[in-house]
């Protein structure tokens, strides 16, 4: 069963728990959770505050993505009743065994993103360890961005990996996913999807994660 995870970076950031109950009403299956800090990535969006501000909004599950440096500092931060994922940058992590250790001790599931520029192989020494693989098919910092191609490629190298070694983590997919390239990321492997702007621009929330899932599905 393929999940949608709708990043609430492109919401309407004054109205957010509307925009959380509109998505779960819809079907969607997590809250994308976009925190970013300035300095891995050239913008700054929120802190754990807001994401704490959908508690008890939305029981959709949290799937955080710290585009942060040195995260190990802010896990426990993340960590609430709803999060379910917490997932950092191999990037932005000297030290990615004891973070994803750090991540898990909490209870929560540990996953890791790679941007568009790091290889699948940045990964091999720790696939076992962890409970997704996040690939970034955009350059990290903002919404709206083109999906960069290249990204297939990358998920279907990791679902070959995953399924030659039996490991159970999922692949998720990050950036520029709109309803015209949704099938080819899941096709290539992808098991969770990422959408901000093609779920929330223009409003129409509710229909375009109905027009999603069933992309998603067919
Ligand atoms: C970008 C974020 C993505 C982004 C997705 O750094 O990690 O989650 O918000 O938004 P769209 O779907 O608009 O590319
Ligand atoms: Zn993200």
């Amino acid at each position: 069963m393929f999940k949608l995870a709708p990043s609430i970076l492109s919401a309407d950031f004054s109205n957010l728990g509307e925009e959380a109950s509109k998505i779960e009403r819809a079907g969607a299956h997590m809250i994308h959770i976009d925190v970013m800090d300035g300095h891995f990535v050239p913008n700054i969006s929120f802190g754990a505050a807001v994401m704490k501000s959908l508690c008890g909004k939305t029981s959709l599950p949290f799937d955080v993505h710290l585009m942060i440096e040195n995260p190990d500092n802010y896990i426990g931060d993340f960590v609430t009743e709803t999060t379910e994922y917490i997932t950092v940058h191999r990037e932005a992590c000297p030290h990615i065994h004891r973070t994803v250790e750090h991540i898990k001790s909490f209870g929560v599931k540990a996953g890791i993103a790679i941007n568009p520029g790091t290889p699948v192989s940045a990964l091999e020494c720790i696939l076992a360890d962890i409970d997704m693989v996040l690939i970034m098919s955009v350059n990290p910092g903002f919404g709206g961005q083109e999906f960069i191609p290249f990204s297939l490629e990358k998920i279907s190298r990791l679902n070959k990996i995953k399924n030659a070694g039996l490991l159970n983590f999922e692949i998720e997919v990050d950036g520029g996913i709109h309803a015209g390239n949704v099938r080819e990321a899941v096709d290539a492997g992808a098991g969770i999807i990422v959408a901000g702007n093609s779920i929330f621009a223009g409003g129409g929330a509710m229909e375009n994660v109905r027009s999603f899932l069933n992309k998603m599905n067919a």
